[in-house]
């Protein structure tokens, strides 16, 4: 099993040598199913590239130029590419949600990202299109630093992917889970928990060296707990932010977040050591018979010596990050100019699917990329009115302090990611603390933790400040990949007039040309209405209200009910009868 880690490992020595140029790096990727089978337990059909899963990590340095020519060869399925954690600061075309920054990238087309990196850390790459990267589009993306205030204090660096995996495919899990049949909203169990693709992952130690290890989630749903048995983790980075460096024994990783740190070996060879990915099993309505939340590894010294079973261990008690302080010491923003604020929900819609909202409203993709309607749209694109009835769009000043106040008012996790930025977490409260009262708030961080992704805490609240300094059109998003697809998404729309002089006329003819493959517009509100700006008739919408009375618990009870199940029938053919007239997500 230490097949897959060999690629990962990158001498110290070519990191330095490629230090002071400003190379390009040239991917081509060519997607396409593959099959896989990392748990050892059952074979489907994955996403892979160039004919291989794992997918290949994508590493530059800073300052370089990455260009990523993708080939879609799914057949089934358009695709795209995001790099979570770039700030794509005047490359917010390149950021690949579709819908948002770019079309779909049809079956037998091809799309290149291009842009340059100025941000080290460790970061990771996926497909941006409905539910697709747990089907094995994902792989980690590290952009080394010559700079690097850490680089005295390591050896080596070792790249370690934490993911959970399923056994079925997102497309039938997804049809299942946004479904009358499921009005919970009850999200699928992973299978199995994986680290760097496998499982049983032997990580060579030399004695008395010192280790990065870069830790990514990369997973679907669930957070995993991390820790290695008798081994002191310190962090040195979370999201492509260096901290001042920080012990911890276990640390708290939700879907998309990182943590690089540093791992000092022992000086004999005396023993191997586990280390272990243990999935937060209270993200699970349900637990699965016989689900194993756990992935271990182990630090081998000696392969001549024993791969110890981990121990069990008594409580989960995580590291805090909130309380990490970056090593440029950036000072928390005191005044704000702007406040978005996002009150999220679950409940149902009139055909009786659960969905997520931001302010009662739950994300559906428009007709005309966001970015392309903010680029046609003259002065007219700093009026929120033209993206949208469906997209929970905020538009930013240039340059303002931004505030998001989120309050969780659901009793599930969520790891939340905003595009384009990392942002200041100045306060978050614990659980079941309610929506965030400014006039009662917290003293503010003097130098608070900045990253990219963020567990709020059920029914509580999180306070995230960033300056809009970046033009561009930025998702905030659950990261929970069914929490996407059931719309859990806002759109910001920074500084639209400066993104026109940034961009206009300056889109890739072959982004334009993935419009054109797949009938969409590039031009006018989110209705594709080039004349009318105000007008969105035609536009994509969600699903109604449910009529007056009829709870999320009317529904669970009225679909389930045995003893009334003539009742239930007749539920079920009401709703068979409504037309469906939305596209989702
Ligand atoms: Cu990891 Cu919207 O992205």
């Amino acid at each position: 099993m230490a097949l897959s880690l060999s690629s990962f490992l990158v001498p110290i020595s070519l990191l330095l040598v490629s230090g002071g140029y400003c190379a390009t790096v040239t991917y081509d990727f060519d997607v396409g199913w593959v099959h896989a089978n990392p748990d050892e337990a059952f074979n489907r059909p994955t996403i892979g590239i160039n004919g291989q899963w794992p997918i290949p990590p994508i590493v530059a340095t800073k300052g370089d130029r990455i260009v990523v020519n993708v080939k879609n060869s799914l057949s089934n399925e358009s695709t795209s590419l995001h790099f979570h954690g770039l700030y794509q600061n005047g490359s917010t075309h390149m950021d690949g949600p579709p819908s948002v920054t770019q079309c779909g990238i049809a079956p037998g087309s091809s799309f290149t990202y291009n842009f340059t990196v100025d941000q080290p850390g460790t970061y990771w790459y996926h497909s941006h299109s409905r539910g697709q990267y747990p089907d094995g589009l994902r792989g980690p993306l590290i952009i080394h630093d010559p700079d690097s205030p850490h680089k005295d204090l390591y050896d080596e660096e070792i790249v370690l992917t934490f993911s959970d995996w399923y056994h079925d495919l997102m497309d039938g899990l997804l049809a299942g889970f946004i479904s009358i049949a499921n009005p919970s909203g009850a999200e699928p169990v992973p299978n199995a928990a994986l680290v760097n693709d496998t499982q049983n992952l032997t990580v060579s130690i030399t004695p008395g060296k010192t280790y990065l290890f870069r830790m990514v989630n990369m997973g679907a749903f669930a957070a995993q707990y991390v820790w290695f048995e008798h081994h002191t983790m310190q962090i040195v980075e979370v999201d492509g932010i260096y901290t001042e460096p920080t012990d911890a024994d276990m640390i708290y990783m939700t879907a998309a977040q990182r943590y690089s740190v540093l791992i000092t070996a022992k000086n004999t060879s005396d023993a191997n050591f586990a280390f272990v990915g243990s999935m937060d099993q209270d993200l699970f309505d349900v637990i699965p018979d016989g689900l194993n939340p756990n992935v271990t590894g182990w630090l081998v010294y000696d392969n001549g010596k024993d791969k110890p079973a981990p121990q069990e261990v008594d409580a989960f008690e995580p590291f805090d990050d909130f309380t990490l302080v970056p090593v440029d010491k950036e000072e928390a923003y005191s005044h704000v100019d702007h406040t978005v604020q996002l009150d999220l929900k679950m409940d149902n819609l009139n055909d009786g699917a659960n969905y997520a909202f931001f302010n009662d409203v739950t994300y559906v993709a428009p007709k005309v990329p966001t970015l392309y309607t903010a680029l046609s749209t003259g002065a007219n694109a700093t009026d929120p009115a033209i993206y949208g009835s469906n997209t929970n769009q905020f538009v930013l000043g240039a340059n303002e302090v931004v505030e998001i106040v989120l309050n969780n008012n659901d009793p599930g996790k969520h790891p939340f990611h905003l595009h384009g930025h990392a942002f200041q977490v100045v306060s978050r409260s614990d659980e079941e603390a309610g929506s965030y009262d400014a006039s009662n708030a917290p003293e503010l961080p003097a130098t608070p933790m900045r990253r990219d992704t963020i567990l709020v805490r059920p029914n509580g609240n999180v306070v995230l400040r960033f300056r809009a300094d970046n033009p561009g059109i930025w998702l905030f998003h659950c990261h929970i990949e069914w929490h996407v697809a059931s719309g859990l998404i806002a759109t910001l729309i920074e500084n639209p007039l400066g993104l026109q002089d940034q961009l206009a006329g300056k889109i890739p003819q072959n982004h334009l040309d993935a419009c054109k493959t797949s009938n969409e517009p590039t031009e006018g509100n989110a209705a594709g209405n080039t004349v009318d700006l105000l007008d969105l008739t035609g536009e994509y919408k969600s699903p109604g209200e449910l009529p007056a009375g009829f709870t999320a618990r009317g529904i669970v009870a009225l679909v389930f009910s045995c003893i009334a199940a003539f009742l239930g029938m007749a539920v079920i053919s009401w709703y068979g009868i409504q037309p469906v007239k939305a596209k989702t997500g």
